[in-house]
């Protein structure tokens, strides 16, 4: 049995808990998270974990790996104790607000060698996936270009959007690193406007909830990107790659599989509420990658470097968004 601990109880880590604990391979040992709370506590019961403090999880040299659950300012020291302890790392995006802390962070996770997994969930996603392989196999024939939808059901609180780091490196990373994901290229142009339309709290948090973003390739190929924090139907999550024989597109997926149809016509269901149930099956093959990964060596389908170059995108957007001219972005370029 692999020994794993998770850092953080709130919304993700509630679900990282949980397909830890039913993996056939894992015991979870431990649970960390320094807010008491009842929900803390079922957890634990549930999961048959011990809620313990942080210097307990990285002085037991029976865990073999962390889950790093917790909120986003506790990413990048929990990381450096992973590295310092040799343990195996999951960590969720992103590692850190501080772009020269991330790439601080990665460069001292790659000098370590650990194994690490950074949780852009949607590379496990079964039709992203498809899309991704039906690309390199090559069957699709050339990628051209993709078009990528991505609105949360409704705004966050306020309170969230101000911890957050802004709309770019709270939600548009997981698009950024979608598209390096099917482009299998780095981004070389960044153009971003953004604005608050919906909820002028939004705006007050100094953030946008409404953003038009056009990235191009090194080799020139376009990704074109709407981001913005609501859709009046539900959770909207969708993708198009154009290639030179085939449209690949990923629809959101309904929430009722049957459609109904009736003399006013055929109804459908919503799709899937939010990310927790659209992505549930991507959250449970994630953990299964994480345990391979300590078992046999296997490579993550995306690491730490994935998360940095995810967010040198970002920062280089908000850039844009700033000063309303298109950012090149070479290898070292920083903000
Ligand atoms: N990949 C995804 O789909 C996805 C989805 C949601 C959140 N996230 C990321 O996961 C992280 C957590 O987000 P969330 O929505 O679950 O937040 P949350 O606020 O619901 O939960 C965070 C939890 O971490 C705990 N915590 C704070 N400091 C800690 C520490 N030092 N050690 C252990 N626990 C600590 C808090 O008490 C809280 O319970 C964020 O970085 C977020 O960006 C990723």
């Amino acid at each position: 049995m692999i020994e794993l601990a998770v850092f953080g109880a709130g919304r993700i880590g509630h679900v990282h808990a949980l397909n830890a604990a039913a993996h056939p391979s894992v015991r979870l040992k431990y649970i960390v998270d320094p807010v008491p709370s009842e929900a803390h506590e079922r957890l634990a019961a549930e999961t048959g974990a011990d809620m313990v403090d942080t210097e307990m999880v990285f002085s037991d040299a029976d865990i073999s790996g962390v889950v790093i659950a917790s909120s986003t300012d506790t990413h990048a020291e929990l990381l450096l104790r992973a590295a310092e302890s040799g343990k195996a790392v999951f960590c969720e995006k992103p590692v850190s607000l501080d772009f020269a802390t991330v790439a601080r962070v990665s460069r001292v996770v790659e000098e370590a060698g650990i194994a690490c997994l950074l949780g852009f969930q949607r590379r496990y996603d079964p039709n992203f996936r498809f899309v991704r392989d039906r690309i390199v196999s090559g069957q699709a024939g050339a990628l051209e270009h993709i078009v990528m939808h991505t609105r949360d059901p409704s705004p966050p609180p306020r309170a969230y959007v101000e911890r957050s780091g802004g709309m770019f490196r709270d939600q548009a990373i997981h698009d950024f690193d979608m598209a390096r994901y099917l482009l299998g290229e780095e981004i070389a142009t960044v153009y971003a406007a953004g604005n608050s339309l919906i909820d002028p709290e939004i705006a007050a948090a100094g953030d946008i909830d409404t953003a038009m973003i056009t990235l191009t390739s090194v080799s020139g190929r376009f990704v074109q990107m709407i981001n913005c924090r609501r859709a009046p139907f539900g959770y909207d999550q969708r993708l198009e790659a154009l290639c030179s024989r085939e449209v690949l597109y990923v629809e959101n997926r309904p929430q009722r599989g049957v459609m109904i149809a009736d003399a006013e016509g055929f109804h459908s269901s919503t799709p899937m509420n939010y990310f927790i149930e659209r992505f549930a099956d991507a959250y449970r093959a994630e953990m299964h990658a994480f345990v391979d990964m300590i078992e046999t060596g296997a490579k993550p389908l995306a690491g730490i470097r994935d998360g940095l170059e995810a967010q040198r995108i970002a920062e280089a957007a908000i850039v844009s968004m700033k000063t309303g001219t298109a950012v090149h972005i070479t290898p070292d370029w920083n903000p």
